[in-house]
């Protein structure tokens, strides 16, 4: 059982640690097989990231950073001073955040890490206060913030949709790519909230779109709703706008890979869609994120990077893992993600609160961060 496993918790882990080993969930096989491949270090990490073993930008985060806290564990020995071992942490965080860019779960990480590395290196007295009083805690430190934060987001998301949505009838949710334990250190985030509203009985009835090209929804989304006995329907992404027009979608609810300051939101690619859809129809739309999921350092969506993904997604079946259906010779656009503004969305469900738009319909997402800095 890892540090991160609970007795009896019957949930996905696509993250197994325990000091000195990292296993890590093969996302790309579920849902017909379930393989841990085992990471030794970072390189293992980076890869396991780049090739989409693990996906997700909070998994993303905390496996890259665990990773390293494998490779400082397994350390036969290390030659050099406190700064040294600083140094070594710095370059091998900058090499895990190469991985994928448009997520900023693990740029922030590696923020806050480098701070407490930095910290250490200038108190210590020793390299291995650097390396395990400091790195090794501050990362089982974050593991466990995850799941807890997850935990506050499904029940702030939850209580406020009853509150706002109910008028006494169960809700439907739509939501799109895969936000849950796998995406996650556990729990999940936007399937979170749809856990918390069939914990209180609430949940009609849980929609969640295959997400092409690389079928999160259909291989992960749909395994963890039939694995939580959640009513749910797997859709195209291309029904989606007919299932609004038919009145079967309430709120729309979906992760987030990052949000600027002014609550512009990059997540999968198809987000955007679903938003227009939703504004066309009157239905409100939340991005359900952890605060670590914000960047207050830019200021619109227009800022962030893009990630461009393999042509072969679309070429073939299965999101690139399967047989050739496209012609041969045709170009191909892949962006992984797309850019919701914040004009249509209705409210950010974080781990410390729900942020709502001001009068001048936009968000003051630094006043919020500041105001409940500390709680939890
Ligand atoms: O390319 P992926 O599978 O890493 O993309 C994942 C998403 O876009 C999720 O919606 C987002 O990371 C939030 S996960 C809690």
């Amino acid at each position: 059982m890892g540090i991160n496993g609970v007795e009896g918790d019957k949930t996905l882990q696509s993250i197994c640690y325990k000091r000195g080993s990292l296993r890590l969930l093969d996302q790309r096989k579920l849902p017909l097989e379930t393989t841990y491949l085992d990471i030794k270090d970072t390189k293992d990490g980076w890869e396991a990231i780049k090739e989409m073993v693990v996906r997700g930008a909070p998994a993303i985060a905390i496996a890259a950073a665990l990773s390293l806290v494998v490779e400082v564990s397994n350390l036969a020995s290390f030659n050099g001073t406190s700064d040294d071992a600083a140094t070594f942490l710095r370059k091998k965080l900058d090499y895990l955040v190469s991985s994928r860019p448009t997520a900023v779960n693990l740029s922030d990480a590696a923020v806050k890490l480098n701070e407490v590395i930095d910290k250490a290196a200038a108190e210590a007295k020793e390299v291995n206060s650097v390396f395990q009083e400091a790195y090794i805690e501050a990362t089982e430190a974050m593991l466990e913030y995850d799941v807890m934060s997850n935990k506050a987001i499904g029940s702030y998301g939850a209580n406020f949709l009853q509150k706002h949505l109910t008028d006494n009838q169960k809700i439907t949710i739509l939501t799109h790519c895969n936000t849950g334990s796998l995406a996650t250190a556990g729990y999940g985030t936007a399937l979170g909230v749809i856990r918390a509203l069939h914990a209180q009985g609430v949940l009609e009835r849980a929609y969640c779109t295959e997400t092409r090209p690389f079928n999160q929804g259909s291989r992960l989304t749909a395994f963890e709703l039939v694995h939580e006995n959640i009513p749910a329907t797997l859709i195209a992404d291309s029904a989606a706008a007919a299932l609004m027009n038919a009145g079967q979608v309430k709120a729309v609810v979906v992760g987030a890979d990052r949000v600027t300051a002014n609550g512009d939101t990059a997540n999968k690619i198809g987000t955007y869609s679903l938003a227009v859809s939703a504004n066309r129809h009157g239905i409100p739309f939340y991005v359900a994120a952890p605060l670590t999921s914000i960047d207050l350092f830019l200021s619109t969506g227009q800022q962030i990077e893009i990630e461009e993904r393999s042509p072969k997604e679309l070429l073939h079946t299965r999101g690139g893992l399967g047989e050739q259906v496209a012609a041969s010779g045709i170009s191909v656009w892949n962006p992984a993600f797309d850019v919701t503004p914040a004009n249509l969305i209705s409210g950010i469900i974080t781990e410390k609160g729900v942020i709502t738009k001001n009068g001048a319909d936009t968000f003051d997402i630094a006043e919020f961060v500041r105001k409940t800095s500390g709680d939890l």
